[in-house]
């Protein structure tokens, strides 16, 4: 049963409420380490992804309690500082806890992290930053040891914008001595939640959203309780399967305002959409496609995780499209399978040329990463006849409920 079953061909209709954000999720799930008491997050998604983060912060010692997407965490009990490796091993964002311990506990012992298989994915820059705030680290074949007596305040200038280096300069940071600035900072909405969360909890944070971030150190935090936006990729995702299969849908309570270039591209590729107070109305195929170009970046750039569900509606169309991947150099694994699919697609460098002709057709196919899974899962609603979409854990890993949520917008998809 780790599989999802699609009958395609069914035109969408209905309406489907977005969850909460993963990626804004697991860093404020981090932060929470950094106060002493209570915090209650509100909207938190039911992935599999946080369901790690939780059982990682209850083996820290923290007490954690979960009511549907609302989480309890009590950081009172925190003791232990060495992670277990089979939870770190799984998921990358374990990494973030990195910066929020240390802050809290002085000295951490992890394995390096895992995720989804979409490039090298590094933690060089990570370890770089943090040894700057004054934490000395013993590199191991499979771990890695660090230790510091009290967090100082550092001035970046990072070689790269990395979402990931952000978010944990920023942990380490908000109770660290004295003032720190990261330059260049990611802008992504994920990092703006969290430090409007640490706000929250009397952080002092200037320049959140840009890509300078000034972060004066103070002494405590306060628990806090914060809501979790709602998930842009997950909307963008549906979104994309609805260009695929056609029809019209509501995505309830997606967030419009941080969807700007994913909604811009949806409408130069054919769809129409319509920014209601409470969410999007999608048109899927509604006019005549006008571009079928686009390069990844760092927000507001097209979303690197966006890639694969607007390949799989290029690869459904009957046009020529090219997608250029400019953030992880690994993320084409979908290509392969969407041409057991029927698709026409070849990869030279780190651009994808899709040869739309409009016609996909059912298969057994292989989610081998989180996104490129769901869009696996979205193209065959295009496709003629039946597809399988094996590995579903790895869909699991970001998207609450894929076939309740597809089927609540009218597609014919089930469990296999
Ligand atoms: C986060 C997101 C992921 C998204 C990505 C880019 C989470 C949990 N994950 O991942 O969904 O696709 O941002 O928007 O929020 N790099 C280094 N050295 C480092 C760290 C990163 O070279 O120490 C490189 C990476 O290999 C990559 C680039 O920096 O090429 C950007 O990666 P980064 O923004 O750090 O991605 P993540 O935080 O892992």
């Amino acid at each position: 049963m780790d599989a999802i079953r699609i009958y395609g061909g069914n035109c969408l209709k209905g309406q489907t409420t977005i969850q909460g954000s993963k990626n804004a999720s697991l860093p404020i799930l981090a932060a929470t380490l950094l106060i002493n008491g209570v915090c209650e997050i509100d909207n938190c998604p039911e992935i599999s992804d946080v369901y790690h983060m939780l059982r990682l912060l209850t083996s820290l010692g923290c007490r954690v309690e979960r009511k549907g997407t609302c989480v309890r965490v009590n950081t009172c009990g925190l003791s232990v500082c060495d992670m277990p490796s089979d939870s770190v091993g799984v998921m990358r964002s374990s990494i973030m806890l990195l910066g929020a311990l240390l802050a809290r506990t002085g000295r951490v012992c992890m394995e390096y992290p895992g995720g989804c298989v979409i490039g090298a994915r590094p933690i060089d820059l990570h370890l770089q930053s943090l040894r700057k705030m004054g934490v000395v680290i013993e590199e191991r074949e499979a771990e890695f040891c660090a230790e510091v007596s009290r967090l100082k305040g550092a001035v970046f200038r990072l070689p790269l914008v990395s979402v990931g280096v952000t978010e944990n300069l920023v942990l380490a940071a908000v109770l660290a001595e004295g003032t720190t600035v990261i330059e260049p900072a990611a802008k992504e909405p994920e990092i703006q939640a969290l430090c409007g969360f640490l706000q929250k909890a009397g952080a002092r944070i200037e320049g959140s959203g840009t890509q300078r971030l000034v972060i004066h150190g103070v002494r405590t935090l306060k628990p806090v309780r914060y809501r979790v936006p709602a998930d842009r990729i997950v909307a963008g995702t549906y979104l994309c399967a609805c260009m695929c299969a056609g029809g019209r849908i509501f995505l309830k309570d997606a967030p419009v305002c941080h969807m700007e270039s994913v909604l811009s591209h949806a409408t130069r590729m054919g769809a129409a959409v319509v920014c209601e107070p409470d969410g999007i109305v999608v048109d899927g195929k509604e006019h005549e496609c006008t571009c079928n170009r686009l390069t990844t970046g760092c927000y507001p750039m097209f979303p690197t995780d966006m890639q694969s569900p607007v390949m799989a509606v290029m690869a459904a169309s009957a046009q020529r499209g090219c997608i250029e991947e400019t953030v992880f150099e690994n993320r084409f694994r979908i290509v392969a399978e969407l041409n057991k699919m029927g698709a026409n697609i070849m990869v030279r460098g780190n651009t994808a040329y899709i040869n739309g002709s409009g016609r996909l057709c059912g298969a057994i196919v292989q989610a081998q990463e989180l996104r490129g899974g769901a869009a696996l899962v979205i193209a065959a609603l295009a496709a003629e006849g039946t597809s399988i979409v094996t590995n579903r854990h790895y869909i699991d890993r970001g998207y609450e409920d894929i076939v309740l949520n597809l089927r609540e917008l009218g597609a014919d998809v089930e469990l296999a």
